[in-house]
């Protein structure tokens, strides 16, 4: 009987410890350890190339060297698949990119650098001559990128799904490009 008492006490401390081990966990996840959007950012975009033909039709052919920075506000890592980058113009396909897949550690930002090149001709995009009269051709990218970040000094990790858009603008008189983006992760 004392021996069950003593097992009961042992028991009920015991409990005791593991709730509070696990409010503090809860409250540890969804305070400091809550996962937060990382930053996707164009940090630059160079013209590697650049020409406008006019004959047989109005073509654009560009090179843009891409680097990408990956800001990773969380306390653990975030791991992404290989992915790929969409260029559109006016909303049609006109480019990919491919993104390696990588790790970018806790609190960390990190650059993914790659090179889209991009064709459009007026024989299958109608507005293009308007749009160099104008001076700007605008395109829009968006990259999706899969992948996993660990939360809780590692213990968990949970999927998570990065979005963004950016717009580009290009510059066709002074061949120049300009960028602004926006990311989402979704968990
Ligand atoms: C675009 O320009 C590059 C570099 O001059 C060239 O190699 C490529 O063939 C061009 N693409 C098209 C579709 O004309
Ligand atoms: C990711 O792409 C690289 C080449 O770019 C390839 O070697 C690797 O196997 C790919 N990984 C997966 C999981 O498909
Ligand atoms: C990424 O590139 C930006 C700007 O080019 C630079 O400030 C930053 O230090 C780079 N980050 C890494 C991890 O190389
Ligand atoms: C490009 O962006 C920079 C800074 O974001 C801005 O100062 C500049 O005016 C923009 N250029 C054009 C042609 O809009």
């Amino acid at each position: 009987m004392r021996c069950s008492r003593g097992l009961k006490i042992c028991c009920g401390v015991a409990a005791i410890i593991l709730i509070i081990f696990i409010v503090v966990l809860v409250v540890l996840f969804f305070t400091v350890f809550k996962p937060k959007d990382p930053d996707i950012n164009l940090q630059s975009v160079k013209l590697e190339h650049f020409s406008l033909e006019v004959f047989p039709a109005l073509a654009l052919n560009v090179s843009l060297g891409t680097v990408v920075t990956v800001d990773n506000p969380n306390h653990g890592s975030f791991t992404y698949q290989n992915s790929t980058a969409y260029i559109y113009y006016r909303g049609n396909l006109v480019a990919e990119a491919p993104l390696h897949e990588d790790t970018i550690p806790a609190r960390k930002d990190h650059n993914i650098s790659t090179t889209v090149t991009i064709f459009v001709d007026a024989e299958k995009f109608q507005d293009l001559p308007n749009d160099n009269e104008r001076g700007v051709v605008e395109f829009t990218s968006t990259t999706t990128l899969v992948g996993k970040v660990k939360v809780l000094l590692d213990l968990f990790k949970i999927k998570a799904t990065s979005y963004s858009i950016c717009h580009l603008s290009l510059f066709v008189r002074d061949q120049s490009i300009n960028s602004t983006c926006n990311s989402e992760i979704k968990f």
